[in-house]
């Protein structure tokens, strides 16, 4: 099959919402499966713009790379590189919620010894950035992914719907543990108005492979209508 060269924003790792200058709120995401999705785009010959919370991994090769921290930061990126791809893949785990002010000062502790201490931290919600993306596309293809723990399935398919994205990955947790750093993982990618095709152990390259798929074939189906 000949393939058309995409342009593709893909997104990956945790945001970081900060408390004060030396703490924040976050979540264990490694950046690994957004890592795995640009070097095989890289390697099907497409066009990377990668945007990616603080991971341990260097930028990777051949991206044009954004390095961000914040949900807002991300979301500024993102909106900035939208109209011009034709694709995004939102593997980024992004915080849900950040504290209403970072403090300018290191906050302290109390002082004072013995008995509980309770100490109240306001958050307030961030955007929902891939639907924001989503609800303002012209032809581009939106893959989105849904970390379930719970009614995996039907979460997925409403995740897909609210959001209005074209395709889902649901990643399930791995009995305890969320699939943040794993080698394998259990899911289903979904389309809209389409079966379920779930996978169990797959191995992430292996699954980055199954998600750029998905990808071309619904570009493919967008460019001919
Ligand atoms: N996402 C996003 N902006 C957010 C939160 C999530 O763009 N503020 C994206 C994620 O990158 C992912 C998809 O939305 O592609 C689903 O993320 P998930 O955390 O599973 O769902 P939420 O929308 O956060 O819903 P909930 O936490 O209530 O399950």
């Amino acid at each position: 099959m000949t393939r058309r060269p995409l342009t593709l924003l893909i997104t990956a790792g945790p945001t970081r919402e900060p408390i004060d200058p030396v703490r924040f709120l976050s979540n264990y995401s490694t950046g690994v499966l957004g890592h795995l999705l640009v070097a095989e785009a890289r390697r099907r010959g497409h066009h990377i713009v990668f945007v990616t919370g603080p991971t341990g991994y260097p930028p990777p090769r051949g991206a044009k790379t954004i390095a961000v921290e914040t949900a807002l930061q991300m979301q500024a990126a993102l909106e900035r590189e939208f109209p011009a791809v034709d694709g995004v893949i939102m593997a980024a785990a992004v915080a849900d919620f950040r504290p209403i002010r970072a403090l300018p000062q290191k906050i302290k502790r109390s002082g004072v010894a013995g008995g509980l201490k309770l100490w109240r931290l306001d958050l307030v919600e961030n955007p929902d950035l891939v639907a924001g993306l989503a609800a303002r596309r012209t032809r581009q293809v939106i893959v989105g992914f849904a970390l379930e723990t719970t009614r995996a399935l039907a979460n997925a398919r409403a995740k897909l719907r609210n959001k209005q994205l074209d395709a889902i990955v649901l990643t399930q947790m791995n009995g305890r543990r969320a699939p943040f750093g794993e080698t394998t993982v259990d899911g289903a990618i979904v389309q809209r108005g389409g079966a379920a095709r779930p996978f169990r152990r797959l191995a992430k390259p292996a699954l980055a492979r199954r998600i750029l798929d998905t990808v071309e074939k619904l570009a493919a189906q967008r460019a001919a209508k």
